[in-house]
């Protein structure tokens, strides 16, 4: 009973009180009782209760969460990772990251589309429920506003989530880029945030594009492989890429079919890179790697060029900024300064958790 009036007032103690002082506050009166009587406070975790919960479209759900006083203030685009028990019989935690589809001043929200076959997302459709607490980290990732002029955001799917979060900011500031928008959904009704992008919340030029519907209006159906049609100056913006792979991977073929330069791009990847090992290039000689902004080298021996660069780092003691290992978060990201890489590249990008040396030189950001 007194929990339950306790919770009641989470929004109101976050909006009012603000997360500074509730975080002075709870760290102060920290004890068994108080850690009882409101584990969503009173905690040295990063929490978020479950506030509203919106459909999107049938197969997708937007959760609007009220993050406690361990929540770092978010910058759109980037995602934070959940964690949920789930399982019939044993229940296992499992943590699966999400882009902050909307930043509000005290609630962010994660948009999800359920895969059929997938623990997480299922999870989140079919048992999360208003009031309900889940465990998330601070926000994280790189795939965030550069303070670029013009802008064409390209995304398909449940990888329109970290686009929508940086259009609908950059919509709200005075000196707004050039914006131009690119969605490909399969129909109108699977189409996340179609009200948003219609209606007149937006002064950016927005495109959607239906790949199982073909619509009367030209523009409406422009492919991604006709992208320059649609945006002539399409080399003149910086594009915030995201989606399914196969979309991702049309698009990038067709950018390096028509030589973007791939270090304007800014590719957010929701599923691990898939390395395949046979693309590694075998050296057999050492390779000096360079830090340039830590100032230092390590040499990585012959018969280790097969270790990803983060792994021969570590294996030197040298930290590099990382998160996930697995090519999806961007927190590794650096460019490549001269030198080979093979792996999660992207142009000159490149990703060292999945990224392996492939010449004796290298010389990184
Ligand atoms: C930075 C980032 C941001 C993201 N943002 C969003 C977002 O905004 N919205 C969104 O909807 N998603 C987002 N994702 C994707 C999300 O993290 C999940 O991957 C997605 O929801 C699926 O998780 P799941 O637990 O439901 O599926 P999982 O249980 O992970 O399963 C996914 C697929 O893998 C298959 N699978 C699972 N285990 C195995 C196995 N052992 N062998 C073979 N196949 C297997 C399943 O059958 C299923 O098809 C993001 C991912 C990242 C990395
Ligand atoms: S992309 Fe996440 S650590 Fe490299």
């Amino acid at each position: 009973m007194l929990s339950n009036a306790v919770k009641s007032i989470h929004p109101w103690v976050m909006q009012t009180i603000g997360r500074d002082w509730v975080e002075y506050i709870a760290s102060n009166t920290m004890n068994v009782v108080t850690q009882r009587i409101d584990p969503f406070l009173w905690t040295y975790d990063c929490k978020a209760k479950i506030i509203d919960i919106r459909q999107e479209t049938p197969d997708t759900k937007t959760f609007v969460l009220l993050p406690n006083q361990h929540f770092k203030q978010p910058l759109p685009g980037q995602h934070i990772e959940v964690s949920v028990e789930c399982g019939e019989h044993q229940k296992v935690q499992e943590s699966r990251c999400y882009s902050l589809s909307i930043i509000d001043a005290h609630t962010v929200s994660i948009t999800v589309k359920r895969n059929p076959e997938g623990k997480v997302s299922n999870w989140l459709h079919e048992r999360a429920s208003v009031g309900m607490v889940l465990n998330i980290s601070s926000p994280r990732g790189a795939f965030v506003y550069r303070g670029q002029e013009k802008l064409l955001f390209i995304s398909a799917g449940a990888g329109i989530t970290p686009c929508f979060s940086i259009l609908n900011a950059l919509e709200a500031t005075a000196k707004k880029p050039d914006i131009a928008f690119y969605y490909r959904s399969r129909t109108p009704e699977e189409t996340i945030f179609r009200a948003q992008l219609e209606g007149n919340q937006v002064n950016s030029t927005i495109d959607i594009s239906y790949s199982r519907q073909v619509e009367s209006d030209d523009r409406a159906n422009v492919l991604p492989n006709q992208l320059m049609d649609a945006y002539p100056d399409l080399k003149d913006r910086h594009i915030y890429l995201c989606g399914p792979e196969s979309f991702k991977k049309e698009v990038l073929t067709y950018l390096e079919s028509i030589e973007y330069d791939f270090d304007n791009l800014e590719v957010e990847h929701f599923v691990r890179f898939n390395h395949d090992a046979s693309e590694t290039r075998k050296l057999d000689e050492d390779v000096t790697v360079t830090l340039k902004s830590q100032n230092i080298s390590f040499v990585i021996e012959a018969e280790n060029c097969g270790q990803t660069i983060l792994e021969a780092a570590e294996n030197k003691g040298i930290h590099l900024e990382h998160g996930c290992r697995s090519g999806m978060c961007g927190t590794c990201r650096t460019n490549v300064v001269s030198g080979q890489v093979s792996g999660n590249t992207l142009g000159k990008t490149i990703y060292p958790c999945t990224a392996y040396p492939a010449s004796t030189q290298l010389v990184l950001e």
